[in-house]
């Protein structure tokens, strides 16, 4: 004959057993989002290893006092074409950004320039810092192509 003691015990013991099994399942799923979301750049739950979430110091750059050479026919677009609308265009909706905020927009003069400064700070080099947190991956612009974007932001902000 079992004690109504032994029974009471055996029910604590299967709810701690559940209770594991449930836990593994979910660190299971935790796991498995984390796996698909890395390769996409996705940020689910706040369970995937995310870009790096904040930006860089501001660069330092300033205008040359005879100005830029740079326009944004000449290097504003195309750079922005090359390294940045391929997450950040007006054209892609839900996964196709593959996790680039929504308003950061940069196939127009207008959406780059609406977020000139966060552009230097996680795209721009200059004398106070080298900011490399965009683009997440490759293709990625070299060191003298972050300079000539600080360099054209700070100009166009400067002619504002
Ligand atoms: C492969 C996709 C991808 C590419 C290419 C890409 N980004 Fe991003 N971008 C992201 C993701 C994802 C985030 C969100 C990062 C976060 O918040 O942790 C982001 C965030 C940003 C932010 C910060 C937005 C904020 O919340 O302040 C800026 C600025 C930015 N990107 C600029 C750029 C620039 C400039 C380029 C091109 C040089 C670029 N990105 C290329 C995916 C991309």
């Amino acid at each position: 004959m079992r004690a109504p003691g032994d029974l009471a015990r055996r029910s604590r013991t299967e709810d701690i057993v559940m209770h594991l099994r449930v836990r593994r399942g979910v660190t299971a799923i935790a796991d498995h989002l984390r796996a698909v979301a890395r390769p996409l750049g996705l940020c689910l739950l706040g369970l995937a290893a995310c870009v790096d979430a904040t930006g860089g110091p501001p660069t330092g750059a300033t205008c040359p006092p005879d100005g830029t050479t740079l326009t944004y026919d000449s290097f504003g677009a195309p750079f922005m074409a090359t390294y940045c609308t391929r997450c950040h265009a007006t054209t892609l909706r839900g996964a196709d950004r593959q996790g680039a905020p929504l308003y950061h927009d940069f196939d127009y003069y207008g959406g780059v320039m609406a977020v000139a400064r966060h552009i230097d700070e996680w795209t721009g080099a200059g004398p106070d810092a080298t900011n490399t947190q965009m683009p997440p991956d490759e293709p990625a612009p070299s060191l003298e192509e972050r300079q000539q974007l600080a360099e054209w932001l700070a100009c166009e902000l400067a002619n504002r």
